[in-house]
């Protein structure tokens, strides 16, 4: 149980490649991405992980073909709705990073909306949603909210910009997890990830279970985090 990771990230891949060899949709990957999700997210509240962070649709996933774009934004609205009770009742507080710009539909928006506000004010896991998310968007918008400001150019530095990130209360991710046998970060947390671990599996995301979770820690506590530095 030593050094359980505070904030893990993980890179939820695969799901296409998981139906296609069922000779499924590319959507019944999606969807079956959901159990995998929720199975993930207990094993990080068994272990006391302060935050997971999920990437769930990327800045650049609106490259997809509109079905397939249409299907993923259904399902997130529906994953909200299914699961946000269950979720507030063990004490987690969902967040979202990402651009709430045109092309989220409303409907989802407010969902959205919803679960953060029911679960605001809990306190034992945050569950944090990359939605519509991209890390240079991220920077992007933390720059824009600089000048916004009028801050000064002496007066800009690196936590001036982490101040103006999507999630500035959470920590770095200690740990990254990347599935389907991608050795990518596809603008995930670019910023945040300067000094997390990284772990890839080839598992693909619909098959992945808390118990492959507790894997990836377990590499993790087997690094030697330098920051830089020099072993102590
Ligand atoms: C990840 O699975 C889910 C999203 C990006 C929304 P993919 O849909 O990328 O699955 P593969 O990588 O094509 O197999
Ligand atoms: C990253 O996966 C985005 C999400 C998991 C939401 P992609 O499947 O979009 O990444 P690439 O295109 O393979 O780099
Ligand atoms: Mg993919």
């Amino acid at each position: 149980m030593r050094s359980i990771p505070h904030h893990v990230g993980v890179v939820m891949d695969g799901n296409g490649r998981w139906a296609t060899r069922r000779g499924l949709p590319r959507t019944e990957g999606h969807g079956a991405g959901e159990k995998a999700l929720v199975d993930t997210a207990y094993g990080a509240l068994a272990l006391g992980v302060r935050a997971l962070t999920v990437y769930a649709f990327s800045t650049e996933n609106w490259r997809r073909p509109v079905d397939e774009v249409r299907y993923l934004m259904n399902f997130n609205r529906g994953l909200l709705e299914r699961r946000q009770h269950e979720l507030h009742t063990e004490g987690v507080r969902i967040t979202f990073s990402g651009r709430r710009d045109w092309r989220v539909p409303r409907g989802v928006l407010s969902r959205m909306d919803e679960a953060a506000e029911l679960t605001r004010h809990n306190k034992v896991m945050t569950l944090n949603i990359a939605f519509n998310y991209g890390g240079r968007a991220e920077i992007v918008d933390a720059v824009k909210r600089l000048i916004e400001e009028g801050v000064s150019a002496t007066k800009v530095d690196e936590k001036a910009i982490r101040e103006r990130l999507y999630h500035p209360e959470l920590p770095d991710p200690d740990l990254v997890v990347r599935t389907s046998g991608e050795f990518r970060t596809s603008n995930f947390l670019l910023w945040e990830m300067a000094y997390s671990e990284l772990v890839f599996t080839d598992v693909l995301w619909p098959d992945f279970r808390r118990e492959d979770l507790y894997a990836a820690i377990a590499q993790y506590q087997q690094r030697e985090r330098r920051f830089g530095g020099v072993d102590s």
